[in-house]
């Protein structure tokens, strides 16, 4: 296993949609423990694979730290099949780190995926594991938590950001 570099906004394939993975192999169940190792290792409650530099349909999740009940999380080709209500909560991400913004989500959702042995898992959720999953799933589709913020606080992030950015 290995601690991969964490792609950073504005890294162009934060950006890009990920393509379906199509076959479960043994550079995938690699993939998934070197994003484990990663996520853990950061620390952080949530990966995407974009943010590894990988373009594909891959998420880990684990907020047991948080929210005991719930295991390790490992979905590929997730999909958000429905949710309810809305909800405001504060959540920030690896790829933008330093930053924390308060955000409107779902309240709860139902995803669909297949764990990583490939078999079809159905999990619904609110609280904290509702919204990563919905945190992780975007990044698949080249959203960030930034592109959900306001277009007035999202200027100011950008300024603020990127000029900090520029003196590192
Ligand atoms: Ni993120």
């Amino acid at each position: 296993m290995a601690v991969l570099e964490i792609k950073r906004y504005p890294d162009p394939i934060l950006k890009r949609k990920a393509r379906p993975v199509e076959e479960i192999n043994g550079s995938l169940q690699k993939l998934i423990d070197d994003m484990l190792e990663t996520m853990y290792d950061a620390p952080g409650i949530g990966l995407a694979a974009p943010q590894v530099g990988e373009s594909i349909r891959l998420i880990v999740v684990d907020v047991s730290a948080r929210e005991e009940e719930h295991p390790l999380i490992v979905l590929i080709n997730p999909e958000i099949v429905y949710t309810e209500g809305k909800v405001d909560s504060e959540e920030g991400c690896l790829s933008v780190p330093g930053y924390v913004s308060t955000i409107r989500r779902a309240n709860r959702v139902l995803v669909r995926g297949l764990d990583r042995e490939g078999k079809p898992v159905e999990i619904e959720a609110t609280g904290l594991l509702g919204r990563a999953l919905q945190h992780e799933i975007d990044h698949l589709d080249g959203i960030l938590f930034i592109d959900r913020m306001s277009p007035i606080k999202r200027e100011f992030f950008r300024k603020r950001y990127l000029r900090k950015l520029k003196k590192t």
